[in-house]
């Protein structure tokens, strides 16, 4: 079982060499990284561009030819053609259609929806203690305060017990609450989104999907069938940068949402607040905000693989959650709800203590496995709100949110993992706990 690395105890001293490997070819790659000599990426990005580069030089080609010939360099046809490819993909059958909108990254994406939703200064936003820190900060942008609750253990998303629990403890702030923004967190759909949208239109706040990890995840919601991320709230707002499951070359962003009116304000937002056929007419107090055609052209060719490329990370998420129940390790696995599928932006495991994650991570590590701490830190606990420069409101004692940070790890899950690579993943985390005492914790 062990290809030629060393039994870990998790001390630092007895780990193996992380040094850099040079660089190589695809194939020399596979061969090596199959045979256990090299490193295990934590991330895949470098691995997709390089498997895209071709298709991306003749997109960007046909996307210059293009703009040479109606002069159009910017908001043109390719960006049009992905807004309307991923209205398609992500309509709801029976509903109302679907407006995209492309700007030029997700945290401008949730800048906007705030800004469509009305929300304005001396406002309180709902927000999840544990998300990257953009969704608060857009917060911030229109003056708003957001509200850190905790998230609900194994599916890590918003606890719609504690956005309740806050209401009643602080009946004060209730007023100035204008919306929720659930988190998609790992890619998995808020699985209480049809109890969100319920308590949020009792209490008239707008719901704004963070679904910056979650492209193409579903979540079967108040039985009519499948729902996708960021499709079931007032506005549902993505990251399309290029580590994402679909994103551009470089930054990019996407708002979907049902409501021709804010989809106008949003297109003209976008572009400095200037109308469409009014070059010189500025009608609002924009941004320069808009998605670049060369981003677009590569957003396209990703967003064709996406279902092809989430099929995989499934595959690979389902593997692991197997192989560590079979192994009987005492890590805490990510819950989806039956009919749900996550879109496995990530997969977390969650260890007892901190230490116990540390030690996780050196073994992995001397086994070549790159891990990532996603997220180390509460949003809360993040210095720009421990300084007081931004104000906040923490509901409770976030003891999910803080126990996720402190215990827990990525593992790498991305299309371009290979098989064996996967084994080798799976193989030095049994190793790790081999020869150990079962430990406490593993569970919340
Ligand atoms: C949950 C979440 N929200 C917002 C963002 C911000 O997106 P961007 O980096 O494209 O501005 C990210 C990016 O990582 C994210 O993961």
């Amino acid at each position: 079982m062990q290809r030629g690395w060393k039994l870990c105890d998790g001390n630092p001293t007895t780990r193996a060499s992380s040094a850099p490997t040079p660089p190589q070819t695809q194939t020399q790659t596979q061969t090596a990284a199959s045979s256990g000599r090299v490193p295990i990426p934590a991330q895949g990005n470098g691995r997709r561009m390089k498997a895209l580069r071709a298709e991306l030089h003749a997109a960007w080609n046909a996307v210059m030819d293009e703009a040479e010939e109606s002069g159009t360099y910017t908001l043109g046809e390719p960006v049009r053609r992905f807004e309307q490819m991923v209205e398609d993909a992500w309509a709801t059958p029976n509903a109302d259609p679907l407006h995209a909108v492309m700007v030029n990254s997700g945290t401008t994406a949730l800048y906007g929806a705030l800004l469509a939703c009305g929300i304005q200064p001396g406002d309180c936003v709902i927000v999840p203690a544990m998300t990257f820190i953009s969704t608060a900060l857009a917060c911030a942008w229109v003056g708003a305060t957001p509200i850190f609750v905790d998230v609900t253990p194994g599916t890590w998303t918003l606890s719609l017990d504690a956005v309740r629990q806050f209401l009643v403890e602080r009946a004060d702030l209730r007023q100035r609450i204008r919306a929720i923004i659930p988190v998609h967190l790992y890619g998995q759909i808020a699985p209480d989104m049809p109890h969100i949208l319920a308590l949020a239109q009792e209490e008239g706040w707008k719901v704004i999907e963070d679904a910056s990890q979650a492209h193409g995840a579903t979540l079967v919601a108040d039985g009519h069938g499948n729902k996708f991320a960021g499709t079931m709230g007032d506005i549902g707002c993505f990251s399309m940068s290029g580590v994402k499951n679909a994103g551009v070359a470089e930054d990019g962003g996407c708002l979907l949402t049902r409501d021709p009116q804010m989809a106008d304000f949003l297109r003209m937002w976008r572009d400095l607040g200037r109308k469409s056929g009014d070059r010189y007419g500025f009608h609002a107090p924009g941004v320069r905000g808009r998605m670049g055609q060369l981003n677009a052209a590569c957003g396209m060719i990703q967003f064709l693989h996406l279902e092809e490329w989430n099929a995989r990370r499934r595959a690979i998420a389902a593997r692991y959650t197997q192989a560590i129940r079979e192994a009987g390790l005492p890590l805490v696995t990510p819950i989806v709800p039956d009919g749900s599928a996550s879109a496995w932006y990530k997969y977390v495991v969650v260890a007892g203590t901190p230490q116990e994650r540390a030690r996780i991570e050196v073994c992995l590590r001397a086994a070549g496995v790159e891990t990532e701490r996603y997220y180390p830190l509460t949003l809360p606990e993040q210095p720009v709100y421990q300084s007081g420069q931004l104000p906040c409101v923490v509901a409770g004692d976030l003891a999910v949110a803080r126990h996720l940070a402190a215990c827990g790890t990525c593992l790498p899950i991305y299309p371009e993992l290979l098989p064996d690579e996967q084994e080798r993943v799976i193989a030095a985390l049994t190793q790790a706990y081999a020869n150990r005492q079962p430990q406490p914790g593993g569970t919340i």
